[in-house]
């Protein structure tokens, strides 16, 4: 959602604070600004533009004639008041002597804004944020200590907040404060930074460092001092962050989705590295030279290794044995593209784990009263780890004893540090905002978490161990054969563009892949795209079906495979187009499809997702771009949704 950029020195404060906001694009916005403390106060531009206000703002920028000493800047994404300049950020106060930008919701705005008002204070704007402009003047009024007022500033505000204020009468400083809200500090040579998410300092802080519920950091270009809610100095520890800046650029592809599709070989293998300690098929790779650059996993094991007490085959690092210990049901919840990651995974936790599983999108959670004690796992799946949902069924989960597990793509995201544990997938920055390789590292994360659980509880005989290990090990390779067909996929797309109803069915495991696929279409193309499980379709949905309508069906080889074939016979008799993903060589199935979307066989059924996933996205990001979208930053989409 809405993006923070801070930055207190340096010599060049305009070009670092729009550089910052650039590199925030993917949390989404439809308005900018930006504050700097200049010679003789406050300079401020805002930009109400949509998706262009970035650029506007950074001509209203170029011509600004001040040497600026520090600065915040802010995307907003509006919540209270529609998108316009008086509602962009940064806002003032009734002398432009205090200027604040925030990321989260004041849920107590409408009686403080009563009480400012009564007081004599006089708003510019619709947004809940402006109190906290008017609240810092108050406490200035009373107190000549910058930390001290914004301390009494966030006692009084009820919701969530990441927040930053500079003040004329102190130049060089900006105080930052977050609750709930993500927020990072970084240190540089000459300048202290603050930023909502990692991305935005990577190659311009040193070092990284998170900052903690109600805590105040203070930034001065020489460096920053952090202070706990009581007021306690507090000495946060860098974070290590193994992104580099190449990350963020497209690396020859035409956009960062495209990019970061190719990237899901490597994603895969970075989320498997070190963690199978029999990995056939990645030594394979290795000796063919294709190992994308990365360590190789420990050798295989010995017959007979297991008894001598030789560690699990499946190592998941940040997940300790007494998380599992005891464990008699899982939970896993997360929204969108991660929530499908949990239906997938469900299959084979119940499979090789022989254990209850329940999945539930984050944000309904809360309106259940589920069954949850120091016996069950709550998985929490998130690419961001900042998900408000997500982060809420996390924290109920722990009040109710659950233990906790979360499963992210960001070190140090507000997820990580509440959960009793931690998988990481290690995908690497995802800046398109359609999820793309992070969901393919979830799937295989928590297949991980499967053949780890199911190892533990020794539900499974040695050699269908093996064999599941030596799939799973061989998946980067199947994803990279799968993205050959991209050229093949884009055809079918040229084929289907300009249709405008799209049914995605799947059965078993198909059936989250079909969810997905239907996801991304809507998402990116703006198509209507409604996916069901097939055995549903005799239910209600085939009364949508007519000449003309696209049904794209998961065809690979799952149980339900012949089941799944019955259903595409009813949707051709009903004159659909049917686009099947067939695995090669199939022609069974190829022959019942007008368009085949091809995809390697994988040996085992419950990882199918990881591949039959791949076209999907692929068909999504075609029938978008020949529509003329922009598939990096989909309208009205955020990457990182941090309210409810
Ligand atoms: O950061 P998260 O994984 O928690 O995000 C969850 C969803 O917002 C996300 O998957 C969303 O559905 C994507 N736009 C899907 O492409």
């Amino acid at each position: 959602m809405c993006g923070i950029i801070v930055v207190a020195g340096g010599q060049e404060v305009a070009e670092s604070l729009l550089d910052g906001l650039r590199r925030l694009e993917y949390r989404g916005y439809d308005s900018a600004g930006v504050a700097m403390a200049v010679e003789g106060g406050l300079w401020r531009a805002r930009a109400a533009d949509g998706t262009d206000s970035l650029e506007l703002l950074g001509m209203l920028v170029s011509a600004a004639p001040y040497q600026a000493r520090s600065g915040i800047g802010h995307t907003r994404w509006a919540t209270h008041g529609p998108p316009t300049e008086p509602n962009a950020h940064p806002h003032f106060d009734c002398r432009a002597q205090v200027a604040v930008v925030h990321n989260g919701i004041v849920e107590n705005h409408r009686e403080l804004r009563a009480e400012l008002v009564a007081a004599g204070h006089v708003f510019a704007s619709e947004t809940d944020t402006e109190v906290l402009a008017h609240l810092l003047e108050q406490e200035r009024d009373a107190s000549k200590d910058l930390v001290a007022s914004v301390r009494r500033v966030i006692a009084k505000v009820l919701g969530a907040f990441a927040l930053a204020f500079i003040d004329s009468r102190e130049p060089e400083v900006v105080v930052v404060a977050r609750r709930t809200s993500p927020l990072v500090i970084g240190r540089s040579a000459s300048a202290s930074w603050a930023a909502s998410d990692i991305p935005a300092l990577i190659g311009r802080a040193d070092e990284i460092f998170v900052l903690g519920d109600d805590e105040i950091g203070k930034l001065r270009p020489e460096g920053f001092e952090v202070w706990g809610p009581s007021g306690q100095r507090v000495h946060p520890g860098a974070i290590d962050v193994d992104w580099d800046a190449t990350a963020a650029g497209k690396e020859g592809f035409d956009t960062f989705m495209l990019k970061e599709i190719h990237e899901q070989p490597a994603a895969v293998a970075d989320t498997l590295r070190g963690r199978l300690s029999r990995t056939g098929a990645l030594l394979t790779h290795a000796k063919q030279g294709s190992l994308y650059g990365h360590e190789l996993p420990p050798p295989p094991r010995k017959a007979g290794e297991e008894e001598q007490g030789e560690p699990e085959r499946v190592l998941l690092d940040g997940v300790s044995p007494d998380l599992l210990d005891g464990v008699r049901s899982v939970f896993l919840v997360g929204c969108g593209s991660a929530y499908h990651a949990c239906m997938a995974a469900r299959y084979g936790l119940e499979r090789w784990v022989r254990l209850p599983v329940e999945v539930e999108i984050a944000s309904e959670l809360r309106a259940r009263d589920p069954v949850l004690d120091d016996a069950t796992l709550l998985v929490a799946v998130s690419q961001s780890g900042e998900t408000m949902d997500t982060l809420q069924a996390l924290q109920a989960a722990a009040r109710r004893g659950a233990r906790t597990l979360a499963v992210t793509n960001v070190v140090g995201s507000s997820l990580s540090r509440d959960a009793d544990g931690v998988l990481y997938t290690r995908a690497g920055q995802e800046v398109g905002v359609a999820a793309t390789k992070t969901f393919l590292a979830q799937l295989v994360a928590l297949d991980l978490l499967a053949l780890r659980m199911a190892g533990d509880h020794a539900m499974l005989a040695a050699e269908e161990e093996e064999r599941l290990i030596a799939v799973v090990g061989g998946l980067p390779e199947l994803v990279r054969a799968a993205l050959e067909r991209g050229d093949e996929i884009e055809s079918v797309a040229e084929k289907l563009s300009g249709s405008k109803d799209f049914f995605f069915l799947g059965r078993h495991v198909g059936y989250p892949v079909a969810l997905e696929g239907a996801l991304k279409l809507k998402e990116i193309a703006y198509l209507r795209a409604e996916g069901f499980a097939a055995g549903e379709l005799k239910h209600g949905p085939i009364a949508l079906i007519r000449p003309g309508s696209i049904v794209v069906g998961v065809a690979t080889r799952n149980p339900l495979w012949p089941k799944m074939m019955s259903n595409v016979a009813e949707v051709k008799a009903r004159g659909a187009t049917v686009v099947l993903v067939a695995e090669d060589g199939d022609l069974e199935t190829q022959e019942q499809a007008d368009h085949v979307l091809g995809v390697p066989a994988v040996a085992e059924p419950l990882f199918s997702p990881v591949v039959d996933a791949i076209p999907l996205q692929l068909l999504a990001y075609w029938l978008s771009r020949l529509a003329g979208h922009d598939v990096d930053r989909p309208r009205n989409l955020a990457k990182t949704v941090t309210v409810e």
